[in-house]
C-alpha cells in the first residue's frame, strides 16, 4: 500500500496490518515520507485511536527502527529504568538515575525533549554547559560500566522513528494519544534492553491526561505493551495539579535537582523519588517490599552518593571536571556555572489567606511561551527562563508578600501573561488544601 493508502486506511477507522504499521515506520526512519504525510497519520491515529496489536506492533517497529543495546551478562536483572508521561517541573529522572546508580543498578535512560506544555529531560540536562546527550550505543556501554548511569536522547541510530515522530506530534496537537504515548515510551525502553521499568503517569490539570480514568488507560496500555515485551513494567498514577517541587524552567529544575541529592528536599520531589524507585526495586524483585525499597533509594539520596554518581555521569558525558565539581559542591554559586538570565520579577500576593492551589498548567504555559519549551520543530529554548515558587501548599501568607519569582529575557511576560500567572494562585481563609502534587493516586503492578 502507499502512504496515502495508509493514511485513508486509519483515517477512516480501519485497523492498520503488521505490514501497513511497518511500512509507515520504515518510510519514517529513511526519510522518504514527507512531514505532511506523517503528521496526517499521527492525526488519523489521534483521532481514531489503535488497538492493542496495532499499538504493541507499531512500539516494536519504532523500537527496532535503530540499534536494541545489548549489556554484558553478568548485567542480568540489573537494568532498571523509569519514565514519566510528563509533568511540570518534572525533575524526577535528574534525582532517580543517579541514586539507582548508587545503589548497584545500571541505568541507561533515554529520555525526551519538552513535549507540548511538559518539559523534557534532556532540554534540562542541556542547560549544563557541555552536558552531551547525543551518546552511541558503545558509548552508553561504557557509561554504564564506569558510572552506572547515563542521560541520552534518540539518535539517527538510537530509536529514529521515535526521534522524527516525537517532534512532529508536538507541531500536530497529536501528544496526547494513548497509542502514540505508549509506542514513544516502550519503544525506548525497549530499546533499551531492561529487566524492569517503573512509568510514572501523571494524572491531573498538568498532566497530559487530566482525568483518572483515562490516565488509569494510559498506566494499562503501557503496562500490557512493556511486559509483552519481555520486561518486567509497573505503573505509579500521580496527581500532577501544581508543580514538582518548586522550580519550572530547565536550569532551574537542574539546581534544585541537585540541591535535593544535597538532602535539601523539597519534601515532594524527594517523597516521588522515593516511591518511584522503591516501586521498581519491587518490580524487579530485588526487595521483598515497598518500604525497604524506597529505603534503598532514600539513602543513596540523602547519604550523598546519588549526587557523587550525577557528578560521575556529567563528567563521563561531557560537561568539564571543574564545572561538575563546582554545581556538586555545597552552597555553590549555580548561577555561575548555569547563567542567569537578565531579568526577574516577583508577583505579590493579591490579600492575607492560605495558599490553596497553584495552577501549574498555567504556569507551564506561559513558560513555554517565554522560551522554556518549544513551539516549531529544533527550535532552541532558552534554558535560564522559568519561575520559583516562592509558596507552598497550605501555607499562610500575608498581602504584598512574594509568591513567584519570575527569570525572563526577551520577549518579556506581556500583561495578558502577568494577568494569567496571577490568577494561577488561589489563596482561602483556612487550610482547605485537599491533595499534594505528587501523592499516589494508584499502582499498577505486574
Ligand atoms: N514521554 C515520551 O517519551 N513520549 C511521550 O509520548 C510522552 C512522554
Amino acid at each position: 500500500m502507499s502512504i496515502p493508502d495508509l493514511i485513508r486506511k486509519k483515517r477512516d477507522g480501519q485497523a492498520l496490518s503488521d505490514e501497513d504499521i511497518r511500512t509507515f515506520i520504515q518510510a519514517v526512519t529513511s526519510k522518504t515520507i514527507q512531514d505532511c504525510q506523517t503528521g496526517s497519520m499521527l492525526m488519523a491515529v489521534w483521532q481514531k485511536g489503535m488497538n492493542d496489536a496495532e499499538t504493541e506492533t507499531l512500539t516494536r517497529a519504532m523500537m527496532s527502527s535503530g540499534e536494541v543495546l545489548s549489556w554484558p551478562t553478568e548485567w542480568a536483572g540489573l537494568v532498571l529504568d523509569k519514565h514519566s508521561t510528563g509533568g511540570v517541573g518534572d525533575k524526577v529522572s535528574l534525582v532517580l538515575a543517579p541514586a539507582l546508580a548508587a545503589c548497584g543498578y545500571k541505568v541507561p535512560m533515554i529520555s525526551g525533549r519538552g513535549l507540548g506544555h511538559t518539559g523534557g529531560t534532556l532540554d534540562k540536562l542541556e542547560s549544563i554547559p557541555g552536558f552531551n546527550v547525543n551518546q552511541s550505543a558503545a558509548q552508553i556501554v561504557d557509561l554504564l560500566t564506569s558510572v552506572g548511569c547515563c542521560i541520552v536522547g534518540q539518535t539517527e541510530t538510537l530509536v529514529p522513528a521515535d526521534r522524527v515522530l516525537y517532534s512532529l506530534r508536538d507541531a500536530t496537537s497529536t501528544v496526547d494519544s494513548i497509542p502514540l504515548i505508549t509506542a514513544s515510551i516502550i519503544s525506548k525502553k525497549g530499546a533499551e534492553s531492561l529487566s524492569a521499568l517503573v512509568l510514572d503517569v501523571k494524572v491531573g490539570r498538568s498532566a497530559l491526561f487530566k482525568d483518572l480514568e483515562s490516565a488509569k488507560e494510559l498506566a494499562q496500555s503501557l503496562v500490557n505493551v512493556g511486559n509483552r515485551l519481555g520486561i518486567h513494567t509497573g505503573a505509579v498514577l500521580t496527581c500532577m495539579d501544581a508543580t514538582i517541587g518548586r522550580c519550572v524552567g530547565n536550569s532551574l529544575e537542574v539546581m534544585e535537582a541537585l540541591e535535593a541529592r544535597k538532602g535539601h528536599g523539597p519534601h515532594d520531589l524527594l517523597e516521588l523519588v522515593t516511591t518511584l524507585g522503591g516501586v521498581l526495586l519491587l518490580i524487579n524483585g530485588s526487595v521483598s517490599d515497598l518500604s525497604e525499597g524506597r529505603k534503598q533509594i532514600s539513602n543513596a539520596v540523602i547519604g550523598g552518593t546519588a549526587l557523587s554518581k550525577f557528578q560521575a555521569m556529567m563528567e563521563a558525558q561531557g560537561v568539564a571536571n571543574n564545572v561538575a565539581g563546582t554545581l556538586c559542591s555545597a552552597h555553590t554559586d549555580y548561577y555561575s556555572v548555569l547563567g542567569k538570565c537578565k531579568y526577574q520579577v516577583e508577583l505579590a500576593t493579591p490579600a492575607d489567606g492560605v495558599v490553596l492551589d497553584v495552577d501549574g498548567l498555567t504556569l507551564a504555559e506561559v513558560l513555554q511561551k517565554l522560551g522554556v519549551g518549544r513551539s516549531k520543530v529544533g527550535q532552541p529554548v532558552n534554558h535560564c527562563v522559568g519561575a520559583e515558587l516562592l509558596v507552598s501548599l497550605g501555607q499562610r501568607v500575608q498581602r504584598g508578600s512574594s509568591w513567584l519569582r519570575l527569570h525572563y529575557e526577551d520577549p518579556p511576560p506581556s500583561p495578558d501573561q502577568i494577568n494569567r500567572l496571577e490568577n494561577a494562585l488561589t489563596l482561602g481563609s483556612h487550610d482547605e488544601t485537599r491533595h499534594t502534587h505528587s501523592s499516589v493516586k494508584e499502582m499498577l503492578l505486574p
